[in-house]
């Protein structure tokens, strides 16, 4: 969607379609401000409209002088509220400009503006999201013009920040869309890079060449099977102190993930081009970085590789090196993710960090352990976990500490390598984050897996079928909250 933001007394804009939104608790609000703009007072009453969560109504004014529509959503309670409510608002209100062409709306009313009126345009844009780039006949692109009443202006910071992380991870969702027979690791390579450009961010990408050269042998271990040959991308912001140290970001970058000779089940495989959300959350922190212009510096560091079976593809008991020096017995080769993070996060020490943060699509276990209502985090640091539950609570990307003791990495250990790479099936996402752990060393760290966070099956109000961008605005807030 296209949304254009404006602000002003929507009687002079023309405007003549109203946005009401409401708490179930407050009837005597809905009353008087339906009065205001020329509807009979008691219609949400007379139609059932209480302001339930998730609920919407649309009211034709019967002014005679001037045809206005009213569209009424609801919060829910009071005391229950959290502005992803706002969010799922916005997300209706989309989904309701889509069916009706809606061209221009005002915001009229909305209770708890400094929480809710970003969410609410957040969900908007991101309710009205579609990728229809491979349909041969597009549906007409959204354009919409939300005008918000004067007296949020003042909220307009908040507004455009919002507006920002919602443009950013719908260009997330774009890129983990795309099949992996159009986003390859060199096409992804050009693509961040064309987007650095525009933001003037520094990158620097590293060929398959270089990667052998800097002897990453796990990331070019997965590498290798593919004709796709892998790229290593980086990428500088440095918006705070010259020589502060960065926060480094790190993505899973596969751009599709068979399995490789230890090869998926089709039902397993069709999603796997979702395989490189997390990078795409870290690629498209630029645009948040460059158009919001925080006091930080950053590093974003995605290894994208294609992980396929082939004549020199990786075989199960493989031994290879990292480009720490430490060995890993690849005794699963679907178990890639790691491998390519092992190396990507050696590569993260070169930057002397504040804080690394890696997000990746790790493990399917994490679904069992969290089902798709947040993502698992897990980290070597107290004060960077507190900040992310806290930046998921804000942002509704929610995520949930899962424990790293000492006993789940008896479970990786290997006689023949000083690791191995899978850990069997109890606490698959543990046993990944400890494989992890031994390439991060005494930086505060934070491991976020969002593999059952990425894709959007279900119906859900401002997550249209298809890549989520789940993380995006997490990290994004994350970021700026330093
Ligand atoms: N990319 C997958 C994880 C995944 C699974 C993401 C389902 C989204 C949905 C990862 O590379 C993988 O295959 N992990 C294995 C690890 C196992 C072999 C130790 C898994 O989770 O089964
Ligand atoms: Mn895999
Ligand atoms: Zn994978």
């Amino acid at each position: 969607m296209n949304l254009k933001t404006t602000y002003g007394i929507p009687k002079r804009t023309g405007a003549n379609i109203n946005i009401f939104v409401f708490f179930q608790d407050d009837p005597s609000t809905i009353r008087r401000t339906l009065k205001k703009y020329g509807f009979a007072p008691g219609v949400a009453d007379n139609y059932g409209f209480a302001g339930m969560k998730d609920e919407v109504l649309e009211l034709i004014s019967p002014d005679k002088k001037k045809d206005q529509c009213g569209i009424l959503l609801g919060l829910g309670r009071k005391e229950k509220y959290t502005p992803d409510n706002a969010r799922r608002a916005g997300g209706y209100f989309a989904g309701l400009a889509a069916k009706r062409l809606i061209k221009a709306a005002a915001v009229a009313a909305i209770p708890k503006p400094e929480s809710s009126l970003g969410a609410f345009v957040e969900g908007v844009i991101l309710g009205g999201y579609s990728f229809d780039k491979y349909k041969s006949k597009k549906r007409n692109i959204l354009s919409l013009r939300l005008i918000i009443e004067e007296k949020y202006r003042k909220f307009r910071k908040e507004i455009n920040k919002s507006v920002v992380l919602a443009e950013s991870a719908c260009f997330a969702r774009d890129l983990v869309n795309t099949p992996a027979n159009f986003l390859t690791p060199s096409s992804y390579a050009a693509q961040a890079r064309t987007l650095a450009r525009k933001y003037g961010i520094r990158t620097r990408i590293y060929s398959a060449r270089e990667i052998q050269a800097m002897k990453m042998g796990a990331l070019w271990g997965v590498a290798k099977g593919s004709e796709q040959p892998p790229r290593l991308i980086t990428y500088s912001y440095n918006g705070g102190k010259r020589g502060e140290a960065p926060i480094v970001l790190v993505g899973k970058g596969v751009t599709f993930d068979t399995g490789g000779i230890s090869l998926k089940p089709n039902a397993s495989m069709v999603d796997m081009k979702n395989d490189m959300a997390g990078s795409a959350t870290v690629i498209s922190q630029m645009i948040v970085l460059g158009r919001l212009k925080p006091k930080i510096n950053v590093v974003g560091i995605v290894p994208a590789v294609e992980n396929m079976p082939s004549g020199r593809a990786l075989k199960p008991s493989d031994i290879i090196t990292a480009s720490d020096g430490q060995t890993i017995e690849v005794l699963n080769t679907d178990a890639e993710g790691r491998l390519i993070l092992a190396d990507a996060l050696c590569f993260a020490h070169k930057f002397k960090p504040k804080a690394i943060v890696d997000i990746a699509t790790l493990t399917g276990a994490v679904m069992y352990a969290l089902g798709h209502a947040a993502a698992g985090i897990i980290g070597t640091d107290d004060k960077l976990l507190k900040k992310l539950y806290e930046v998921g609570q804000k942002t509704a990307e929610k995520t949930w500490q899962l424990p790293l003791w000492d006993e789940y990495y008896e479970q990786i250990k290997s006689n023949m390598a000083d690791m191995k790479n899978t850990g069997g099936r109890p606490a698959g996402t543990i046993t990944a984050s400890a494989f992890l752990s031994k390439f991060v060393g005494d930086i505060p760290w934070a491991h976020i897996d969002i593999a059952a966070m990425d894709n959007q099956e279900g119906s859900h109000p401002y997550q249209p079928k298809g890549a989520t961008g789940f993380g995006t605005r997490l990290l994004a807030e994350f970021l700026l909250s330093q």
